[in-house]
């Protein structure tokens, strides 16, 4: 497989022939590596690792840090697939210098991309990420980041007027620089409409199946999350139930003195276990 670069992933349109991109988050070196054997297109280290990472309820916990230390992790699995990590809340809100910093702290740790949430008034700041020559994916729709704004995890652009402003947004943050463009809880006519007005792919989560791409968190994917189902979610694994039942295995096996076995178990030559016997022997009689 050729290797995926920003100016691939910008010029994979479905209605130009290309087939669907496939994304997934991932937040460490071992589900890098999964990714990576599935032979997935792109790697998010998202800000939904404060969620189902990090036990917080909403990405809003999560700083520059926490994704540096996570974007590490992955990029040191030396994945195939194109890295992207998310800019958090409070990394692009205070000015673009502020703003491109902390985006090349993020490639620094081995991203090869970084994402932001927002429309137009996001344009500046994806202007001046691209103007270090960093390629910036956006995020459109339901941007948790805004989730106090929103009220809540909402789907986003269910009226003509909503709609009309998210395509706005689209061909605002495509004509700043922006390579890609997720796009979250929106119905699949609003995301469709959105695909067909801009020359970038689109990658929907919870966005209906005409968009360029689709991006499935890797603990929702694989059912290690199994809390909440959003609508759009399809598991295609149960690891939780798979690892509880593998520790309660393990939880009877010690219980029981099942573990360790005797092929489980390092044993000293039968020499040495004798001298240790005589060195034993002697200081308990001394
Ligand atoms: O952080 C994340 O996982 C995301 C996806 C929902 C696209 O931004």
């Amino acid at each position: 497989m050729s290797k995926i670069t920003a100016p691939s992933v910008r010029s994979s349109k479905v209605r130009n022939g290309s087939d669907p991109l496939v994304m997934v988050t991932a937040y460490d070196a071992p589900s890098a590596r999964m990714a990576d054997e599935a032979g997935v297109d792109l790697i998010l280290v998202g800000d939904s690792v404060a969620m189902v990472v990090l036990g917080y309820d909403d990405t809003l916990q999560v700083t520059v840090d926490d994704l540096v230390h996570h974007t590490a992790a992955v990029a040191r699995a030396k994945p195939g697939p194109f890295v992207v990590s998310d800019l958090p809340w409070m990394s692009y809100h205070l000015g673009v210098d502020d703003t491109v910093r902390n985006a090349a702290r993020l490639i620094r740790a081995g991203a090869q991309a970084v994402k932001l949430e927002g429309g137009r008034k996001r344009v500046r700041h994806i202007e001046a990420i691209a103007d270090a020559e960093i390629p910036v994916m956006g995020h459109l729709g339901l941007t948790p980041q805004s989730m106090h704004q929103m009220g809540g995890f909402k789907v986003q652009g269910k009226t003509s007027e909503a709609a009309l402003a998210l395509v706005a947004d689209a061909k605002a943050i495509v004509a700043a620089g922006c390579f890609s463009i997720v796009l979250e809880g929106v119905p699949d006519a609003v995301a469709k409409m959105i695909t067909d007005s801009v020359d970038v792919p689109t990658i929907g989560i919870g966005a209906g199946a005409d968009c360029d791409g689709q991006v499935l968190v890797f603990h929702d994917v694989l059912g290690i999350e199994d809390r909440v189902a959003p609508k759009f979610v399809r598991r295609y694994a149960s690891l939780k139930a798979d690892g509880v039942a593998g520790l309660t295995a393990f939880a009877a096996d010690v219980r029981t003195r099942a573990f360790p076995s005797e092929a489980e178990t390092y044993h000293l030559s039968s020499s040495e276990a004798d001298a240790l016997q005589l060195y034993g022997g002697g200081k308990l009689s001394s």
